[in-house]
This record gives C-alpha cells, sequence and structure tokens, in this order.
C-alpha cells in the first residue's frame, strides 16, 4: 500500500452536519486523523489523477484602497513600497509563463483604482489575443457587475474572492467598517451570475477565529459549491495592526482542505504559498491531503518583496523558471506531475 496512505474510512462530508466537521477538526485520534487526509487524497487522484495544475501568478499592483488589518498592503501601510507593473510588463510575464508551460495566468493585485474597467479589458483582450489557448483568472476585489461583466466579456473565465470568513461578526473583527460580508457575499453571488468559474475560501487560524467560525465557513463553501477553493495560514505581517498575533497552523490547513477535498471532489484546490510559508514541506503536505492546484509566481523578480501580504513569504529571490524546477521536483519527489493544461473545473 502507498506509505502515504492509511486503513480507507469512508467519510460521507457531502451530507455531514457541524458536529461531525467540528469533530474532524478536534479530534486528537492519529488514525481517524490519517484517514481523512487518506481518503481526501484518494479522492483527487480519483478526479486528477496525478496530475498537478499550475497557475501563474502575476502580482501586478499592490495599491491598495482597502484597509483590512491583517494584509501587508492595506492602504495605511505606509512603510510598504508601492508599484504597478505596466501592460507590457505583464504581457512579458505572460510570455515567460507561456514558454514555462502555463496556460492559466492569474491577474492579482490590491483594489487600485488605477486599474479601471477599460484598462483591465485592455490587457485582458491583449492577453488573449498572444495567448489564446490560455485561461485568465482575476483577482482584484471587490467591484460592480457592469465591471465583472466588462471584464468577462473581455475574455476573462474565473475570478478568485475569498470570502475570508462567513460569520459577519468575525469579518467586522479583521476589516473596517466599511466593508461587509455582505457585500463580498453579493459580489461572490454576481460572479456566478455572469459566468466566471468562481473561487472563494478563507485563511485558517486569523485572529478571532473560533472553531465555530471555521465550521461555518466549510457549510458555506459547501452550499456555494465555488469551482476553486483557497485556503492558507494566516501569517502576520509586521506592519499591521495584527503584527502580534499567532499565524494558522499546517495541522488545522490541511484537515480543512481534506474536509473540503471530500465535500467537493471536483474542486480545483491549490496548495497555497502560505502554506509553504510556515512548513518547508508544507505544499507538498496539502497535496497530500487533496489539494491537486499550484500556483507559481510569475511576477517580475524586482517587485516581488513588495507584495509582501504576510511575513516571510517564499519565493520572493527566485524567477520563474527557477520556481518551476523547485516545484516540479518536489512534486515529483511525492509521486505528482505538473501538466501543460488550462485545467477547467469539469462537471
Ligand atoms: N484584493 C484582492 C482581494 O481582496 O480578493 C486580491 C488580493 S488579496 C491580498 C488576496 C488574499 O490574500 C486575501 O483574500 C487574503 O485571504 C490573503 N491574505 C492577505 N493577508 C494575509 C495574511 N496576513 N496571511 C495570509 N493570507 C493573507
Ligand atoms: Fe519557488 Fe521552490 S517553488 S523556490
Amino acid at each position: 500500500m502507498d506509505k502515504h496512505l492509511a486503513e480507507p474510512i469512508s467519510f460521507n462530508l457531502a451530507a455531514a452536519d457541524a458536529a461531525a466537521l467540528k469533530d474532524l477538526l478536534q479530534t486528537t485520534d492519529k488514525n481517524l486523523r490519517d484517514a481523512l487526509l487518506a481518503a481526501a487524497r484518494t479522492a483527487a487522484i480519483k478526479q486528477f489523477g496525478h496530475n498537478i495544475y499550475i497557475r501563474g501568478l502575476i502580482e501586478f499592483t499592490n495599491y491598495c484602497k482597502n484597509d483590512c488589518y491583517y494584509c501587508g498592503i492595506r492602504c495605511s501601510n505606509q512603510k510598504a513600497r508601492r508599484y504597478r507593473l505596466t501592460k507590457e510588463q505583464i504581457l512579458s510575464c505572460c510570455e515567460s509563463g507561456y514558454q514555462l508551460g502555463f496556460r492559466t495566468f492569474v491577474l492579482q493585485g490590491g483594489e487600485d483604482p488605477f486599474f479601471t474597467d477599460a484598462v483591465m479589458v485592455d490587457i485582458i483582450k491583449a492577453i488573449k489575443t498572444d495567448y489564446p489557448d490560455t485561461a485568465i483568472t482575476l483577482s482584484i476585489g471587490e467591484r460592480s457587475y457592469a465591471s465583472y461583466k466588462a471584464m468577462y466579456d473581455a475574455g476573462a473565465d474565473r475570478y478568485l474572492l475569498r470570502h475570508e470568513t462567513a460569520n459577519p461578526e468575525h469579518y467586522a473583527r479583521l476589516h473596517p467598517v466599511k466593508l461587509s460580508l455582505a457585500n463580498r457575499l453579493e459580489c461572490l453571488q454576481m460572479l456566478k451570475e455572469i459566468g466566471y468559474q468562481v473561487g472563494t475560501g478563507f485563511m485558517v487560524g486569523s485572529p478571532y477565529q473560533t472553531i465555530d467560525n471555521l465550521i461555518e465557513d466549510l457549510l458555506f463553501v459547501r452550499d456555494f459549491k465555488p469551482q476553486m477553493i483557497g485556503i492558507g495560514p494566516f501569517i502576520p505581517h509586521h506592519d499591521t495592526p495584527f503584527h502580534n498575533q499567532v499565524a494558522g497552523t499546517m495541522e488545522q490547513t490541511l484537515r480543512l482542505i481534506a474536509i473540503l477535498r471530500l465535500m467537493l471532489p471536483k474542486a480545483l484546490i491549490p496548495s497555497t504559498t502560505a502554506l509553504g510559508t510556515i512548513a518547508p514541506d508544507g505544499r507538498e503536505q496539502g497535496i497530500l491531503a487533496g489539494a491537486n492546484v499550484v500556483m507559481p509566481n510569475l511576477s517580475p523578480i524586482e517587485v516581488r518583496k513588495d507584495y509582501l501580504l504576510y511575513d516571510n513569504k517564499i519565493c520572493t529571490g527566485e524567477e520563474a523558471a527557477e520556481c518551476n524546477f523547485c516545484l516540479q521536483s518536489r512534486l515529483q519527489s511525492i509521486g505528482y506531475k505538473i501538466v501543460v493544461d488550462r485545467g477547467d473545473y469539469k462537471e
């Protein structure tokens, strides 16, 4: 038997109630914990084989008008060195990414008013013209219906917008009053309605998060049925109000990835950079707990250190090609391989 797999136990998490989920998150029974991760891993292999999809992350602006208490690029952080990539720089990231085998580009950034709908539409169209066989994922926060629609019509395929926490009081402890869970959820509904493949998710171990909050997150995600689910540990950033808070744990993150995989077997779930930051083998462990996507960084090396959401972020000194090679070997060492594929959600 595969050395990573424990004895099979079947978990019916498509219907599990809050108490059963809580038990899985809190159990000290190592056999049960190992069986959970093994079942999730088996479910991922059944769906995707040993193939891992890659998404090329282009962090194109760290200007942000928001002031989320946890985030290193919040507008109140005067010490952040701000940058914006030009359309030409973004296209050049795509070019090197395409050569390396990337068929999805993720344009992520703070909520930067410079990138109006017209500017975004122009960038999206340019990427789609040069690389028609690629998918474009956007991750640029809360915008209007008209804005989401214009970018979708221009060729954007997917949108990542973590709900961050499904509990409104908890949401209010992580964000200034201007931001609300209600608006975040409305954005998610709009994106779905327009036709994007939608990703949502949350931070694990964010300040004031309770175990019941995590259960609310799980139930929300199960109910919302996103095509993509992004979760990763909260990690403090030294220039934010949460600088003294404790980071989320790898163990909790792995259990949550496993539960989400079993709840939504077809979902695209990345093993995140944040997970790789809190543990040297975090991304490999995430894959072994049921994740099936990795998102290496394609941003120009000179701006990498400036897109610092949290402290000690990995891969800020490596070129795209180096990261790609490094990840390839890491995945190979656990029996997986990167595939050249858009990696769309399949019903
Ligand atoms: N502005 C867009 C948005 O709000 O969705 C995209 C960029 S935002 C920086 C991307 C994600 O980074 C957030 O959804 C949040 O979950 C995560 N993040 C921010 N600060 C973090 C921290 N200190 N630790 C871990 N993840 C963090
Ligand atoms: Fe970036 Fe290993 S993935 S250096």
